[in-house]
């Protein structure tokens, strides 16, 4: 019988999240801009606290025009006093972000320095603190910045490591602030209940490439996506991830240990190589079943009218897998594509391929399954079937992970 699972909880969304943001004075600033207006987008409060020479690069109209909400500056201020202060706004907060963090806010935090109200808020806080250093890279490189950031992971806040690029100032080098979308990863980490945490996940994405000649292959229809969000999900969750990914045009996840490879030989190689150190193993690749029996070193001509290829069937990955593992100690998870009788199919399959679970998309749907930003899963496993909701393929990854939490799936 199939029946809805409502989602226990947003664990990918900034919905009702109180976020601090600290910007400091550094050229980077005008980005931070965008981020603030993405939050408020996404229905985060966000409180941002400005340094006064992060005041010379935007003007604290831009946040506020932005967030919605008032932004502050300044310890003493006459019309900010009272209202809110640097205890109430820490406590409040569910988070701190400090985007851009120059070289002079770094050491002012290693020392514990409590002389604005960016600096006394973090040092009253008991919340998450990321800081994302910008900065030249001769500052940043220099030992004194380096010691302090050592100094101010150990005082628990989480630094990202900034990207290495053209800078404002015409050198090239690390020291830029990386994209929104890897700090938005770091960001929900930090307001996630980390229910993920101490698992070791190891995630299949993507197609696979069977070369027959220099120029051509065999592969399929997708895109990665599915496969993408589950490892997204699982790392904002607190696991350890490794995404064993096929050819995709996806950014690499945030946090996440990728290994590519293109063939399903590799795809096998990379797996059976990974899978004993993982607690959780879902595939979500979309494995081709065959590759050409020969590989031809000249790209075949077009002379002839018509071109046979001889296909001989690939390792199955999962079945192997599902031979391999310790069901006590390890939890399988397959993925099945299927245009018809999906419940059938995948029953069929969790039992073929000795999984604790599997998880149906229906790609006869042009709204599921291959190349497209939502999918609808059906989820098999030895209880029962529980069709999820048409959603986007990241809140679908969530209610997988859901599923198996809620449902004592996880092996340790
Ligand atoms: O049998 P079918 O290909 O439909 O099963 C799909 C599941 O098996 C997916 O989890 C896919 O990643 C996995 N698979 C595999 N190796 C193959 C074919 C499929 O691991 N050669």
């Amino acid at each position: 019988m199939l029946f809805f699972l409502l989602p226990k909880t947003m664990h990918t969304s900034f919905v009702g999240k109180r976020i601090i943001v600290g910007v400091t004075g550094s050229i980077a600033a005008f980005k931070v801009a965008g981020w603030v207006s993405t939050l408020a987008q996404e229905e985060a409060e966000v409180d941002v606290v400005m340094t006064e020479s992060a005041k010379r690069f935007v003007t604290s109209l831009t946040f506020s025009s932005l967030s919605g909400r008032r932004v502050l500056t300044n310890m003493f201020s006459a019309e900010e006093e009272g209202t809110i202060s640097h205890i109430g706004l820490s406590r409040e907060a569910d988070c701190i972000i400090v985007a851009p963090a120059t070289a002079q806010t770094i050491a002012r935090l290693t020392y514990g320095f409590a002389d604005d109200l960016l600096t006394t808020t973090i040092l009253a806080a008991d919340i998450p603190v990321l800081i994302c250093p910008a900065m030249n890279v001769k500052m940043y490189e220099h030992p004194a910045t380096q010691k302090n950031i050592e100094i101010v992971k150990t005082l628990g806040y989480k630094v990202i490591e900034p990207e290495c690029g053209n800078m404002a100032c015409g050198d090239y080098g690390k020291g830029r602030l990386p994209d929104w979308h890897q700090v938005s990863e770091y960001l929900l980490k930090e307001l996630s209940d980390g229910d993920l945490k101490g698992q070791n996940v190891l995630v299949t994405a993507g197609p696979t490439r069977e070369r027959y000649d220099p120029a051509r292959f065999i592969s399929n229809r997708s895109s990665g996506k599915m496969g993408f969000a589950i490892a997204r999900a699982a790392f904002r969750r607190g696991a350890e991830v490794t995404l064993v990914t096929g050819p995709t045009s996806l950014d690499w996840p945030a946090g996440v240990r990728v290994i590519p490879v293109v063939s399903a030989q590799q795809m096998y190689d990379a797996v059976m190589s990974e899978f004993s150190n993982s607690s959780v193993i879902i595939k979500a690749a979309a494995v081709s079943d065959f590759k050409s029996a020969e590989h031809h070193l000249e790209k075949i001509k077009k002379d002839d009218a018509t071109l046979t290829i001889k296909l001989v069937p690939n390792p199955d990955i999962l079945q192997a897998l599902g031979a391999r593992c310790d069901p006590k100690k390890q939890l399988l998870v397959g993925f099945a594509a299927e245009s018809s009788d999906l419940e059938k199919q995948g029953r069929k399959k969790l039992e073929k391929k000795n999984l604790a679970l599997i998880a149906v998309n229906n790609i006869a749907s042009a709204q599921s399954g291959f190349e497209v930003d939502s999918n609808q899963l059906v989820l098999i496993d030895h209880n029962g079937v529980t069709e999820l909701p048409h959603t986007s393929k990241i809140k679908a990854a969530d209610m997988l992970w859901d599923y198996i939490v809620k449902n004592k799936l996880l092996k340790t």
